[in-house]
């Protein structure tokens, strides 16, 4: 329950980060796509692609319901967990939760080399990200107890910070 949640849209950083605060910290890793993917034996890709979107949300869901389970963990988190209300409630009582922001520009120059997020198979990738944002602008705000600009600052420098709020939270 004293974990750290990181939560925001593809390409804000989760992972990466979530990787440097394993470094500052003793803390384990848990990344819900992975679990997900552990859970179906299939890709991501093939889940929207086969079973469709709800059912993705479905599994993410029971997911993050089980997340107040864990403790010293770093938990990296899908770009849409936060859509459900349920899964936001979740995400609070599983631990501190921090939203890492970038600009459009940003996502879409670190979105680049990655080809397979499904939900960005589309010609204008810059207009489809600027409208999901949009959508989710409220969705992820109402989830965090922080947020975190990555746009100017390294991925250590974002860790870092968020190991050092945590510290004066837990400490
Ligand atoms: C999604 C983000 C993805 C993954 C799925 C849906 C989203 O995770 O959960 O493709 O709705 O934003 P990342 O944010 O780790 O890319």
């Amino acid at each position: 329950m004293n974990n750290i949640i990181l939560t925001g849209y593809m390409g804000s950083g989760k992972t990466s980060v979530a990787l440097a605060l394993i470094k500052l910290s003793s803390f384990t890793y848990l990344d819900t796509d992975e679990i997900i993917e552990e859970k179906a034996g299939k890709s991501i890709a093939w889940i929207f692609k086969n079973k469709g979107e709800a059912y993705f949300r479905k599994l993410e869901s029971e997911i993050c319901l089980s997340l107040i389970n864990y403790n010293n963990t770093i938990i990296s988190t899908g770009g849409g967990i936060v859509l459900k209300p349920k899964n936001r409630a979740s995400l609070k009582k599983a631990g501190l939760v921090f939203l890492l922001e970038a600009s459009v520009e940003e996502t879409l120059n670190r979105i680049a080399k990655c080809e397979q997020r499904p939900l960005l198979q589309v010609k204008d990738k810059e207009d489809k990200i600027r409208k999901m944002l949009e959508e989710r602008k409220e969705a992820y705000i109402a989830a965090a107890d922080y947020k975190i600009n990555t746009n100017d600052s390294s991925i250590e420098e974002v860790a870092y910070k968020i190991w050092q709020i945590y510290r004066g939270k837990y400490e």
